[in-house]
């Protein structure tokens, strides 16, 4: 794994048109407004921590790609991972960094590219947060997070599902005879960004080379609290990428 300590960066390189800036706008104002504050972890948490124990990754270091502003960072740290939290809103990593101070150095405001040249880790987590984007611009993400991962590694993913039900108004721009979407927000927290919603083949085959399935891909569905209607699903699973084979 490489030093993060020599790449920490404030530096957040703009995607095509600026996406990434507007990405980190539009989560520096969720984080502002309390959004995760006192929620507890995500159930999908446990399973992270017992993947990298039954496979003696725990306690051991990873990177968490999102980190967001710490539910479920603080816990899988506190389980033995030492995580680099990855995030691109700047005020995540402010109130992350408020919370546990003595993580200062393992924290990075950025995307990946802010990340040392040919790290490897030997745990990478995403959680919500390779659905970012288009289609070509999720994917990107998937291959990044792949080629991150140590020989013998895991790879933790939790992304957005075909089937949940979108609470604001919104434009489909992409739709794969899977039932796979991307769409553009007309309104709320995320108006004007395009979110990608995977489907469980197209999400398989992205994660089919060089890697084996240790959880298999779930579905999660969280119903909104009333008033709010509907539902929001996620698909969760973990993966083990190949070992180096020996010369
Ligand atoms: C839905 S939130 C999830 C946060 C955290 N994983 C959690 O579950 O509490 C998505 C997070 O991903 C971050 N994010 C989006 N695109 C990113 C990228 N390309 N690189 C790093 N962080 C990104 C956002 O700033 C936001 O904090």
């Amino acid at each position: 794994m490489g030093n993060v300590g020599e790449s920490r960066s404030d530096r957040i390189d703009a995607g095509e048109g600026g996406t990434d800036r507007a990405i980190a706008a539009s989560w520096d104002a969720e984080y502002r407004s309390g959004r995760y504050i006192g929620e507890p972890p995500l159930p999908f948490v446990d399973d992270i921590v017992a993947a990298a124990r039954a496979h003696g990754l725990a306690p051991g270091c990873g990177l968490y790609v999102g980190c967001g502003n710490g539910r479920n960072y603080l816990p899988l740290v506190a389980s033995g991972l030492d995580l680099v939290g990855l995030d691109l809103s700047s005020v995540a990593i402010a109130q992350l960094t408020h919370r546990a101070s003595e993580r200062t150095d393992r924290l990075v405001c950025g995307n990946i590219s802010a990340l040392p040249a040919g790290a490897r880790y030997p745990i990478v987590i995403a959680i919500q947060v390779l659905q970012h984007g288009d289609e070509v611009t999720s994917h990107r993400g998937v291959q990044a997070a792949k080629e991150l991962v140590a020989p013998g590694g895991l790879l933790c993913v939790r992304v957005n599902a075909v089937g949940s039900e979108v609470d604001y108004e919104h434009d489909v721009e992409e739709r794969g005879d899977d039932g796979r979407c991307t769409i553009r927000y007309r309104a709320g927290p995320k108006r004007g960004l395009a979110v990608h919603f995977f489907s469980a083949p197209e999400l398989r085959g992205l994660l089919q080379d060089g890697f084996e399935p240790v959880l298999p891909l779930r579905r999660s569905v969280t119903h909104r609290a009333t008033p709010q209607q509907g539902s929001w699903s996620q698909w969760e699973g973990i993966w083990r990428r190949e070992p180096a084979r020996p010369r």
